[in-house]
């Protein structure tokens, strides 16, 4: 199977998880788009969806599936998305597609995370991918700084081919961060999360998945945290 063909198993296997008559988080990147597309087939079934990216929306409301803002919403039965890496105890890296933010704020708020990825995702520890933090432009080089005083190698993320930097969806910066070794990804969430002029980092431990549908040449995988 190629990688698109697993994370599209994922996807369909995520419909299990869409709670009937409720609001739905959705996610960003390949993965939540190959879901974005399942949902369509069951669109009627729900009332709505939050979305945690602008493309997301754009995708959602392309298929005529209701995106609401979330400050009309009082709960999400359950948030959908891709990763970067899990571990086997449901932590993540995620923000690879740069939304790391809003899908931190639309997880906090559902009920239930389940996360969707092909099986090369999965890792003993995370680190190995670029660890993603979302800045205030006029923080970027104060922060890179703290970022290297931990240990890792901070990377200014730029648009595609160019020098500028890339733009979020809320207008801030990314900082990849390479060669950390996180052996607590809950303290150094809490750490980086510190640092003034951090908008978010994209460690997903404090709230991790729930659940974690993996695609494996054999079919998908369920792993409960
Ligand atoms: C988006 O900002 C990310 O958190 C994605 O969820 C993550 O990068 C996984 O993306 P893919 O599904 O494209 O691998």
């Amino acid at each position: 199977m190629t990688q698109d063909e697993l994370k599209q198993a994922v996807a369909r296997a995520a419909i299990d998880y869409v709670v009937d008559g409720e609001i739905i988080g959705v996610g960003t990147g390949s993965t939540a788009n190959f879901f974005i597309d399942e949902l369509a087939t069951i669109k009627d079934r729900i009332k709505g969806t939050v979305a945690s990216s602008e493309a997301t929306a754009a995708r959602l409301r392309g298929h005529g599936i209701p995106v609401f803002d979330l400050n009309e919403v009082e709960s999400i039965a359950v948030y959908i998305d891709g990763a970067d890496e899990i571990t086997d105890t449901g932590a993540m890296i995620k923000g690879g597609g740069a939304a790391l933010t809003r899908e931190k704020i639309v997880a906090s708020v559902s009920k239930q995370f389940v996360c969707i990825a092909d099986g090369s995702k999965l890792v003993a520890s995370l680190g190995s991918f670029p660890l993603p933090v979302e800045v205030i432009p006029m923080a970027r080089a104060a922060v890179m700084r703290q970022l290297a005083a931990l240990g890792g190698q901070p990377r200014l993320r730029t648009k595609a081919g160019g020098i500028e930097p890339f733009i979020t969806d809320n207008g801030g910066e990314i900082v990849d961060v390479v060669g950390l070794q996180i052996a607590d990804p809950v303290a150094l969430e809490t750490q980086i999360n510190g640092i003034v002029g951090v908008i978010a980092v994209g460690l997903f431990a404090q709230r991790g998945a729930n659940v974690c549908l993996l695609g494996m040449a054999d079919g998908v995988k369920t792993l409960t945290f």
